[in-house]
């Protein structure tokens, strides 16, 4: 795969910008998308994605495939070994939280966005990599939810371009990889929450219990408190 950079100042969203210019990209291309500020970022479910400017990572990686794709959730699944694995090779250990939310001291670190774009008789993924490098502690507290950085956790501020250029290499070698063991390694890293008690937003329930088990094809199952198992291919964990 061709790796193509495009280095954006400020832009309402990396994901967007992708998507906006999907015919562009060439068939074998890995576009590199980043951005120094973002004005709209977006976050799954809807949130935005604070996005100061020249403080995080915030980096889309887009390329094209045959329309008729299935598993597109591996690639958000290879986006979370990749962030797990560069925060680990800087000692920075990190949870995945299912589905794909890397905490680290149960608080946020990174964040994965994956989108979809058809266009033409193609169509355009979009893995979108929230990243928190540089934030300090004043700006983390902007944050809804707990938050840190790889500043807050190692006292120390970090080299932007080399973060990123990091996360490509791991990325695309993740790219190489067969689903199976993409999936095996993302299991790994998410099977410390087998046991832990969970509540998962659906689209309109709020499902409470401990996690049994989480399948091999990501979905999780959930012992719920009103005794039914439940099978949950997509949601968010709230606690
Ligand atoms: C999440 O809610 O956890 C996902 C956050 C994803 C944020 C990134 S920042 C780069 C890319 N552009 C966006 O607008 N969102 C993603």
């Amino acid at each position: 795969m061709l790796i193509t950079y495009y280095t954006l100042d400020t832009i309402d969203s990396t994901n967007n910008w992708a998507k906006r210019r999907a015919r562009s990209f060439v068939s074998d291309e890995l576009a590199v998308i980043s951005a120094v500020e973002q004005t709209d970022g977006r976050g799954c479910f809807e949130r935005s994605w604070y996005s100061p400017r020249k403080c995080n990572l915030y980096l889309s990686f887009a390329f094209s495939l045959p329309k008729v794709t299935s598993n597109i959730f591996c690639y958000s699944q290879m986006a979370a070994c990749a962030i797990h694995e560069l925060l680990k090779e800087n000692d920075i250990l990190a949870q995945v939280k299912w589905p794909n939310d890397l905490l680290v001291n149960g608080k946020k670190i990174a964040g994965i966005l994956t989108e979809t774009h058809p266009f033409d008789k193609r169509c355009l993924v979009v893995v979108g990599i929230g990243l928190n490098v540089n934030m300090e502690a004043r700006e983390l507290k902007h944050i809804e939810k707990p938050a840190t950085s790889m500043a807050e956790i190692t006292s120390t501020s970090w080299s932007l371009e080399e973060v990123k250029l990091r996360l490509v290499t791991l990325f695309s070698r993740q790219l190489k990889k067969e689903f199976a063991e993409v999936m095996t390694t993302w299991h790994q890293l998410v099977s410390w929450m087998v046991g832990t008690y969970v509540k998962v937003q659906r689209s309109v329930a709020v499902i409470d219990g401990s996690v049994k088990a989480i399948e091999p094809d990501g979905t999780l199952i959930v012992d719920g408190i009103d005794g039914k198992l439940r099978i949950i291919r997509s949601g968010e964990i709230l606690n």
